[in-house]
């Protein structure tokens, strides 16, 4: 592997920069000989504190060099060559570092630096030639290990630059280059991409769909790394693992376990695999947050219960348990299950344990989610443990190509996951032709994990606790002010335990609630999370999904007078470039992940404090959503209070919350399975039918409104009395839309057509 030595500067850190004298002299003379003869690039660095600050900021050097004696005359500085030691090898283990010192100093370096250092490099006795040769040595060693076993081998292999006699058929990039929207597209992206974009035909790089050869190696090399027994990568994200895991299990007329708040995928995998579901019903607050769901709902005596419910399902046999239990980890708004304890329960009653882990595959690599997460280490299981299937998108928080993603799956204690079985589900759901970019995304994502996945999530960790306090003590500042004055609310714990003592939650230490479990464990003693009931250490907080609460519900969940509906807040936010993640009726969700920074945190404070100064102010909507009136003018001249009022009042009159929560809350009857659904779908036994025809009719594909992205009627269930509050949802919802244009949102599902200028929902149903 050719390595471009430019690329990986070398950090030297040394106040002899700028000094004239023998040593200084020795110094310039060492830069000089790695650039010109060694083709490398210095970067240098006249003190310590500087130094730290630049290696906290870029994990591009490829080798670090210190002066041992830059404080010599100045025994009281703040930082030294130890602690900038401290500060690389927190981070990172391998890199290569010396020290830059003399014979006579060599006497005072402490064991415990000559421990963590590559070499020291003595400045006056050998010869620049040699000191620059050993750096470069170590350097090129470096740089090597850190392509892991997929990622190196295509590089060598796009280095040998054959010609290409298969597809894609651009071949390398060259077919681009024959058209200038092809050369357009080529220069966008860069030859590489193209280069190592191959066709199955180069058999050195192994085998995908036989998880065999470095494919295999870097799988292998993730399983362990995920803790993991086995793992494939899946190119067409967890849409698709969830499909493959089921497809691997279940066959028609099993009856299935699910978590309602499953991501679409699980529905489609009911319909695939033609089976039976009863569902999980997850806790839901005040705001529409969607929490765990009851311990109690797991038991055999509540399943056989749901199963009797559910007039087309069979009795399931007094010996058989469910196929498969399905469960979301974390949610959306961040609530992780004590994965241990669900274990516990669901052992007695499924063959099989599915954690969807989307938004969770950084959970293994800092130690506040252990015991929490679907691979963890788990002392508790027995013989009837049964297969942990895990399905994780890599690339959604750590750092792969979109839709790359990873199954994971840990054996039953007597039961183990078939390896050959698995893989003819796996091919069901995979392309012939894979991505091998996407591969090697998934294979860095493993090392980068490896190597440093603790200190980047601890990184990640602090800054979004530092902007839960920061965002808490403006609330706390502005009410200690004027008790009726407002800011965002996080939803987060209001008081921790430090060390026996109880706090606020700004006041506590931003390390101690980063490295503390507890801190973040919904209790059923306390009141922020809103959910009743909550099990003894079940369920706990993710502190990187922020969820931002907006004025509007009282404590007892009832509607205030006021309100500042959080789709205005975010639609703002869109306007000054801030888009988030997630919005609900009073709630939006925000994600501090590994691309967050201060900046961009102090961005959004800034942004939501001047949305706080217009709306106090009632400042007109062009001045405080230029973007949204351009498009909209029907807002212009109205106040920006007022339009939040004007919406929080047609929620309020026409019920909608609380219809919506009527709406999860019911479980509607199942005239016929979600796969039947589907056959009539295909069959061409369907027709659109409105809102106001729809009662007793059977919707053909699963309704599901975003937000909160939670089916309210699955293929197969039937509208009538007790699903009631899903149609009066829709209607309200219809109607709402038609009232506010600007603010119409996703339900899937619903056709929406217009006619004589309404807005009108249609459901595509199975015809009678
Ligand atoms: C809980 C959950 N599972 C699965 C998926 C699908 O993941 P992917 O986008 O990788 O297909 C999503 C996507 O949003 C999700 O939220």
């Amino acid at each position: 592997m050719k390595i471009v030595k430019e690329s990986w500067p070398i950090l030297i850190v040394s106040n002899q920069f700028d000094t004239r004298n023998d040593e200084s002299f020795r110094l310039r003379e060492l830069t000089h000989e790695l650039e010109e003869e060694h083709e490398c690039k210095i970067v240098p660095c006249l003190s310590y504190e500087d130094a730290i600050e630049l290696l906290l900021r870029r994990t591009d050097f490829g080798a670090v060099v210190i002066d041992w004696d830059i404080n010599r005359t100045n025994p009281d500085a703040k930082h030294s060559p130890a602690s900038v030691l401290s500060a690389i090898r927190k981070r990172n283990l391998k890199i290569p570092v010396f020290l830059l010192t003399d014979w006579l100093e060599a006497s005072d370096i402490p064991l415990e630096v000559i421990n963590q250092l590559t070499g020291c490099l003595w400045k006056t006795s050998d010869t620049i030639e040699f000191l620059a040769g050993r750096i470069e040595r170590h350097l090129i060693k470096y740089v090597k290990g850190l392509y892991p076993p997929f990622f190196g081998k295509l590089i060598d292999y796009s280095e040998e630059y054959k010609y290409a006699w298969h597809t894609p058929g651009h071949m390398g990039g060259t077919g681009f280059l024959r058209n200038p929207s092809g050369v357009a597209l080529f220069k966008f992206f860069g030859e590489n991409i193209f280069r190592s974009d191959l066709s199955i035909s180069a058999p050195e790089l192994g085998s995908l769909l036989e998880h065999s050869g470095v494919i295999g190696d870097a799988e292998k090399n993730s399983a362990r790394v995920f803790g993991a027994d086995l793992t494939y990568y899946v190119l067409n994200g967890t849409s698709n693992v969830n499909q493959i895991i089921w497809r691997s299990v279940a066959l028609p007329d099993d009856i299935v376990f699910v978590d309602r708040n499953c991501h679409k995928s699980l529905n489609y995998s009911i319909v695939n695999t033609d089976t039976f579901p009863i569902y999980m019903k997850p806790r839901r607050n005040r705001w529409g947050i969607m929490g765990p769901v009851r311990l109690s709902e797991l038991t055999e005596k509540a399943i056989r219960q749901k199963i009797k419910k559910r007039e087309i399902i069979p009795e399931l046999p007094r010996d058989k348990k469910l196929k498969i239990a399905a469960l979301t980890n974390s949610t959306y708004d961040g609530v992780c299950y004590n994965v241990k304890i669900l274990k516990r329960a669901l052992e007695e009653v499924a063959e099989n344990i599915h954690f969807d882990e989307a938004w969770y595959a950084y959970a293994k690599f800092y130690p506040i989610y252990d015991g929490f997460f679907g691979m963890s280490a788990d002392e508790g299981e027995s013989e009837k443990t049964p297969p942990i299937y895990v399905a994780q998108s890599t690339h959604k928080l750590l750092t792969a190509f979109s839709q790359a993603s990873m199954l994971h799956v840990k054996n039953g204690g007597s039961k183990k996951v078939c390896p050959h079985e698995l893989n003819e589900a796996y091919m069901m759901h995979a392309s012939t032709s894979p991505q091998y970019n996407m591969i090697a995304s998934l294979d860095v994502a493993t090392r980068m994990m490896e190597d440093s996945g603790e200190s980047m999530w601890k990184d990640v960790i602090m800054m979004a606790v530092g902007l839960r306090k920061t965002a808490a003590k403006i609330s706390r500042e502005l009410k200690a002010r004027n008790p009726n004055d407002w800011f965002f609310e996080i939803w987060q714990p209001r008081k921790v335990k430090v060390g026996g003592e109880i706090m606020d939650f700004e006041d506590a230490p931003t390390a101690y609630l980063a490295s503390t479990q507890s801190a973040w464990i919904l209790n059923s003693s306390d009141d922020w999370h809103g959910f009743d009931g909550i099990e003894e250490n079940y369920a706990m907080l993710d502190p990187i999904k922020l969820t931002f609460i907006t004025p509007g519900i009282n404590p007892d969940g009832s509607m205030a007078e006021t309100g500042i509906p959080a789709e205005v807040v975010t639609n703002y936010l869109q306007g000054e470039g801030i888009v988030c993640e997630k919005t609900d009726y009073y709630s939006f969700l925000l994600l501090n992940s590994l691309g967050t920074n201060r900046a961009k945190q102090e961005t959004l404070l800034s942004a939501l404090l001047h949305f706080k100064n217009l709306y106090d102010t009632n400042a007109p909507m062009e001045e405080a959503m230029p973007h949204f009136t351009q498009k909209y003018p029907k807002y212009m001249g109205v106040g920006l209070r007022d339009h939040c009022q004007q919406i929080h009042e047609f929620i309020k009159e026409r019920e909608i919350l609380r219809l919506m929560h009527e709406s999860f809350d019911a479980m509607p009857d199942q005239a016929m399975k979600p796969s039947e659904a589907y056959r009539n779908l295909v069959g061409k036994n369907v027709e659109f039918v409105e809102l106001k025809d729809l009662f007793g009719r059977i919707p053909a594909v699963m309704i599901v409104p975003y937000p909160p992205g939670i089916p309210m009627l699955m293929g197969g269930e039937i509208v009538n009395k007790k699903s009631r509050a899903v149609f009066e949802y829709l209607k309200a919802r219809e109607a709402f839309e038609n009232k506010f244009c600007g603010y119409a949102s996703e339900i899937h599902g619903i056709e929406k057509t217009e006619r004589g200028g309404k807005i009108r929902f249609e459901l595509m149903c199975v015809k009678k």
